[in-house]
């Protein structure tokens, strides 16, 4: 018994939503393949040139895997191939990729017995190995498609949020920024009124993807608190905003933890062109990139 699935890309955090809120990609996405298989554990099978750790432990979706098995001891084992397209530090939730990918999949293979929250929880195992803290807002979009909301992860909350179909301009500069390091050099404290400015700019941007309100979203495309810390770590950052949102996005900012750079646009017109702004940006600067322009994907991971 055998099962395949694509488990997309997606953006945490929103700009305004450290944390809490998160989207799914059309593209880029990892491909994995899961097999019943009689001997007991994880064996991983990689087929991509990432040189990820094959120890299960120490591998995102082994870590994830075993986590699933250890709540189906009726399966003694599982044969993973993986194909990964998502770079690991780019800041497009390829962890969570690979966490949420094989848990979808595993459930397949149980008749989908367990709901969409427990296959998050099982992802996280696999989320921790990686960034060293369970956060949900890469592993909660992947799973369910969409922009979600995480109200809260003790207990585990998730509020799918009805989002229009947005386009999303994407480029991952190849530098490389460690989860673990951009969230180190946060401040631990706020100030009351950037609190206000914040909880102001979640609440509008989820009322203005729930109406559909283009300006209400771009308005509320705002982070006071994250941005001006962890953008001096990303060459370009503000030249690139700034261009952008003159070239029509409605805004955008670091994608999860970065490096890549994420927009939305309301036409494919405005995300090519904001594309163009992008390469040239590090054209300039002199800095290998990859760009992406895809939408935001309404399913999740696919079965395939
Ligand atoms: N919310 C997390 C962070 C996402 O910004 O640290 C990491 O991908």
């Amino acid at each position: 018994q055998s099962i395949t699935v694509s488990s997309p890309a997606t953006v945490a955090n929103m700009v305004c939503g450290f944390d809490i809120l998160g989207f799914a990609l059309q593209a880029p996405y990892d491909i994995y393949t899961l097999t019943i298989s009689n001997e007991k554990g994880i064996k991983i099978i990689q087929e991509d040139a990432f040189d990820l750790p094959a120890n299960p432990e120490e591998n995102v979706s082994g870590a994830a895997l075993l986590a699933f098995l250890e709540a189906v001891p009726e399966i003694p084992g599982l044969i993973l191939h993986s194909k990964k397209n998502i770079k690991p530090g780019s800041g497009i939730g390829s962890s969570a990729a690979s966490a949420a990918g094989v848990v979808v999949a595993a459930n397949h293979l149980i008749n989908n017995y367990f709901p969409k929250e427990e296959l998050v929880r099982f992802a996280m195992f696999g989320e921790k190995v990686a960034s060293g803290v369970k956060h949900a807002d890469n592993i909660a979009p992947a799973i369910y498609g969409g922009v979600t909301l995480i109200r809260s992860i003790f207990p585990l909350d998730i509020i799918p949020i009805q989002a229009p179909d947005l386009y999303v301009t994407i480029v991952h500069p190849q530098i490389e920024i460690r989860t673990a390091d951009a969230r180190q050099i946060l401040k631990q404290n706020i100030l009351l009124k950037d609190a206000i400015k914040q909880w102001g700019n979640i609440a509008g941007l989820v009322a203005g993807l729930i109406h559909h309100d283009y300006d209400l979203i771009g308005r509320s495309l705002e982070d006071v608190i994250i941005e001006p810390v962890r953008s001096i770590l990303i060459p370009g950052f503000n030249e690139i905003k700034i261009k952008c949102k003159e070239a029509g996005a409605l805004g955008g900012g670091i994608s999860g933890s970065g490096p890549s750079i994420f927009m939305l646009s309301t036409t494919l017109q405005i995300a090519n062109s904001v594309e163009q702004i992008m390469q040239e940006v590090y054209n300039q600067i002199g800095l290998a990139y990859n760009t992406y322009v895809t939408t935001i994907n309404h399913e999740g991971v696919k079965i395939l």
